[in-house]
């Protein structure tokens, strides 16, 4: 059986993650996750909080409160918010483990007796007011490359071009403003990707099915008109890895640590670890990591937004190839690009957009699931609009899915009372509606097998749109007076129909289709129909049928206009 590694970018740990972020990673990787343990594979899917690192020693500094204490409040929070969304991980873990340390060390350790690691007197920028050297990411200035006004000292946002401090042109300190900067001399470890570069390359050439996005940014990084530049794998901060080796600090580092961009993928591993020593089964985690102990057959596929993909296409396996080890690595990278927010940015700072806790106050999890996945951002971005919402939901879910639900149902109920109407034999209609189904039903497969989220959600959106369509030219109700075995045959049919789709859906919506399984007592099953035509027949004689709740609540224009005037902003 094939085995499927899952993981979804860590989030970081400083704060309520907005919906931008949820459809870049979470999300999608969770839909992956369920539809392909539904399929029967053996599925693994991980994640954790990204803790360390200058935002979040600053946030708790805010909070008044130690770094440990914020991070272990943030984290409690950011699980509880991804089970509210249903987010199916099999484990969440946290980059500060014990087990993150000690991997960190690991791969520092090997990369510096492969001749990876060099230690470099580097100058860097030191804020006099602020009275610390600056992390790249707390210099911001305009970019060389583009002209971007906020680019920030690691990393251009705009054009994803990666960068260093001293490129930027008229920097300032983001945590006081301030100007007064000054380049001060400093030793750090320096990973010598440069030597790995026609390793990367290589490597990268042979994926040849992976998302252009994937590919295009690796590519442009790797064939900068410098070169693939060698990175700086320390930092000069108290919260995170400390740089030892052999059990003891590296000498000149007891003031550093290992920077963040560092550990936070090598936690990949280190939360599947938390995951098999919580189950005490420690060396299961080898089974899905190691080549030779069970990772050869593992297919891993990693999702994130497209500012993550130069992490995961060079640095991380940089990291992974140096260490000269049996590592396994990634087989697919799913990138996503932005999700805007009513033509703009989603602003923290500015409090605009719609934040993963406030969305939950006001919707269940599945209308946001639905829109979103429908609308993930996969060949450009994407604007997240209140109309765009509010159609989607009264259409899609309550319009064409509920409303077959409850029409099929009710019908039922007044007809036939309790029982499930019996059986007849299918005419041409039916047979042809099973065909049509099938051939979607195989696109959905194909579609979410190869990762395309959006045409999934269509395909899926078809299959429900083709029950009302079956309906409307059954037409059970006028067939009813004449012949009522045959009207019986229909609703019996369209019965059969609820229970496939609850199935079917429940990747995407697991909430409702949950509730519709429980209100119709669907069994559970543990891997989804092969197709229609074997299904049809699920639902036995005895089955019985109460008239529906309503599943899918409409969004009023009011609602609407509310929330937009809510979320807008400061
Ligand atoms: N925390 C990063 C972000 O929010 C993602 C880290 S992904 C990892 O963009 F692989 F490095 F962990
Ligand atoms: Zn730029």
């Amino acid at each position: 059986m094939k085995r499927i590694l899952v993981t979804s970018a860590l989030p970081y740990i400083n704060g309520v993650k907005h919906l931008g972020n949820l459809i870049g990673s979470q999300l999608p990787s969770d839909v992956y996750a369920r539809f392909m343990r539904s399929l029967g594979f053996d599925v693994l899917f991980i994640c954790a909080t990204d803790e360390h690192g200058t935002p979040a020693e600053l946030a708790a500094k805010n909070k008044g409160i130690p770094v440990e204490d914020f991070c272990q409040e943030m984290w409690l929070m950011q699980k509880k918010i991804a089970d509210d969304f249903n987010i199916s991980f099999d484990h969440f873990g946290r980059s500060s483990s014990k087990q993150n340390y000690e991997l960190t060390q690991h791969f520092a350790l090997k990369l510096w007796e492969n001749n990876f690691i060099e230690e470099v007197e580097e100058s860097q920028v030191y804020s006099l007011d602020d009275k610390r050297f600056l992390p790249d990411r707390y210099i911001t200035g305009k970019c060389p490359a583009c002209g971007y006004e906020k680019a920030r000292g690691d990393q251009c946002e705009n054009c994803t071009k990666q960068l260093d401090p001293t490129d930027l042109i008229d920097p300032e300190s983001t945590i006081s403003g301030s100007k007064l900067l000054e380049i001060r001399q400093t030793r750090h470890l320096f990973l010598k990707q440069s030597l790995l570069k026609n390793k990367l390359e290589k490597w990268i050439n042979t994926k040849e099915k992976w998302p252009t996005l994937t590919k295009s940014i690796a590519k442009k990084w790797l064939n900068t008109k410098e070169g693939l530049k060698d990175r700086s794998i320390t930092r000069d901060l108290s919260w995170g890895v400390p740089v030892k080796k052999y059990g003891a600090f590296w000498p000149g580092f007891e003031e550093k640590v290992f920077y963040v961009w560092f550990d936070a993928p090598i936690a990949y591993i280190a939360a599947t670890r938390e995951w098999s020593d919580s189950k005490h089964d420690p060396d299961s985690w080898k089974t899905w990591w190691l080549n030779g102990e069970g990772a050869e057959n593992v297919f891993y596929v990693q999702f994130m937004a497209k500012d993550n993909i130069p992490f995961h296409t060079i640095s991380f396996p940089a990291t992974i190839f140096g260490a000269e080890e049996n590592w396994k690595l990634v087989d697919f990278i799913k990138g996503f690009n932005w999700l805007l927010y009513e033509g703009g940015k989603f602003s923290t700072s500015e409090n605009r957009g719609i934040f993963m806790d406030k969305a939950l106050d006001i919707y269940p999890a599945d209308y946001w699931r639905w829109w979103l996945l429908s609308n993930a951002p996969e060949s450009s971005d994407t604007d997240f609009t209140w109309a765009s919402f509010q159609s989607t939901v009264n259409k899609d879910l309550a319009d064409v899915l509920g409303n077959f639900i409850s029409r099929v149902s009710s019908f039922s109920v007044s007809k036939f009372g309790q029982k499930i109407p019996s059986k007849g034999k299918y005419g041409q209609l039916e047979i042809e509606t099973i065909e049509k189904i099938d051939l979607h039903y195989k696109c959905l497969k194909d579609l979410m097998e190869s990762i395309e989220i959006r045409k999934s959600c269509s395909e899926l959106r078809t299959i429900w749109v083709i029950g009302n369509e079956y309906l409307q030219r059954a037409a059970p109700w006028s067939v009813f007076k004449e012949t009522p075995e045959k009207s019986q045959m229909i609703i019996r049919f369209a019965l059969n129909l609820i229970y496939f789709y609850s199935l079917i859906s429940e990747p995407f919506i697991p909430e409702s289709c949950e509730k519709i399984q429980k209100h119709f007592q669907f069994n559970k099953m543990k891997t989804l129909p092969q197709n229609l035509d074997s299904f049809v027949d699920a639902l036995n004689d005895t089955h019985e049928i109460s008239k529906p709740s309503i599943f899918f609540q409409k969004i009023s224009d009011e609602e609407v206009f509310d929330y937009q005037m809510e979320f807008s902003g400061n």
